[in-house]
């Protein structure tokens, strides 16, 4: 659990604001890291994003390099461990009890944890994909990570390496020796190049996913966003339509945003806590 700074007095009335627009109902959820920073996962741009060390990687980097790739896969071979044992925190499962109640009609996240799901979320919109599955750039397959997991295993007998600091995508920080020393693999099918299925920097979001996440956000009655700064347009767009059709923008989220300028309602608190309270409320 991470601890933040104390709430600002003026919270709990904004809770109480807060409560009465999601009471209308029509809420489409627009998530990001800081609401997995509960669960243990690194954000970005927050606090916990704040000690990382290494550079995302980009999508002209892994594809123009097959060194670029055993970088990625080699970390990511360990960072997916941490993932994938990550559990849904309260703000998830308050997420999904509102979908329950009928509050909640849609869900865009631009985590790839899978965290909404394994909170019992339906209907997600992974607007940058999903870790827990890998992407053949040679056939267009798609197969889940858990297999990847156990061929990269079966290649690297023996391949022992310290886990060091994991990267908001999954990534671990390796030595470049403990990275020369990796073995990756290619499509069992074709022997095509693998990526995971998300969106790397550097990369689009396809735009049927795009237009599905307008469409959604154009029939909400309130756009709520949770834990993300929104300083990539990728997620900022829809909160700029939302306000360009009326339709009232809240934000939850430890710190500015970029959105804030667009917002009815911004509410500087911590996910966990806050949800929780507010599901309480209503
Ligand atoms: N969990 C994941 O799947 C994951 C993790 C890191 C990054 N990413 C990717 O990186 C990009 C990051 O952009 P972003 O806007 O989602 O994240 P971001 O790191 O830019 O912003 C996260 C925001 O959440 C706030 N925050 C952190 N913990 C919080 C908490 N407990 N309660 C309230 N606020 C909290 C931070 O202060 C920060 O402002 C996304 O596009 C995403 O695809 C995904
Ligand atoms: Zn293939």
């Amino acid at each position: 659990m991470q601890e933040g700074p104390a709430p600002a007095p003026d919270v709990p009335s904004r809770l109480g604001q807060l409560a009465d627009l999601v009471a209308d109902g029509d809420v489409v959820v627009l998530s990001g890291a800081g609401l997995s920073t509960e669960s243990g996962i690194p954000d970005y741009r927050g606090e916990t994003g704040r000690r990382r060390r290494a550079k995302p990687m980009t999508y002209q980097t892994f594809i123009g390099s097959a060194e670029a790739r055993r970088r990625y896969w080699a970390r990511s071979y360990l960072g997916w461990r941490h993932i994938a044992q990550a559990r849904p925190n309260a703000g998830h499962r308050a997420v999904a009890e509102l979908q329950r109640r009928g509050l909640v009609t849609g869900i865009i996240t631009q985590n790839v944890d899978g965290l909404h799901q394994a909170a019992g979320a339906r209907d997600v919109i992974e607007l940058h994909g999903g870790l827990d599955r890998v992407l053949c750039l040679g056939c267009g397959r798609r197969t889940p990570r858990r297999l990847l997991d156990e061929r990269l295993r079966a290649a690297n007998p023996g391949w022992v390496a310290r886990v060091g600091e994991i990267n908001p995508d999954g990534d671990a920080v390796l030595s470049d020796e403990e990275i020369r020393a990796f073995r990756v693999v290619d499509c069992a099918d074709c022997g095509g190049v693998l990526k995971p299925d998300v969106v790397f920097f550097g990369e689009n979001v396809p735009p049927a996913r795009v237009r599905d996440c307008y469409a959604l956000t154009e029939r909400a009655g309130l756009l709520l966003v949770l834990g993300s700064s929104l300083a990539v347009m990728s997620g900022l767009r829809f909160v700029r339509h939302a306000h360009r059709n009326g339709i009232p923008v809240a934000i939850v989220n430890q710190g500015a945003t970029r959105g804030d300028e667009y917002a009815l309602l911004t509410l500087d608190a911590p996910l966990g806590p806050t949800l929780t309270a507010l599901v309480a409320a209503l």
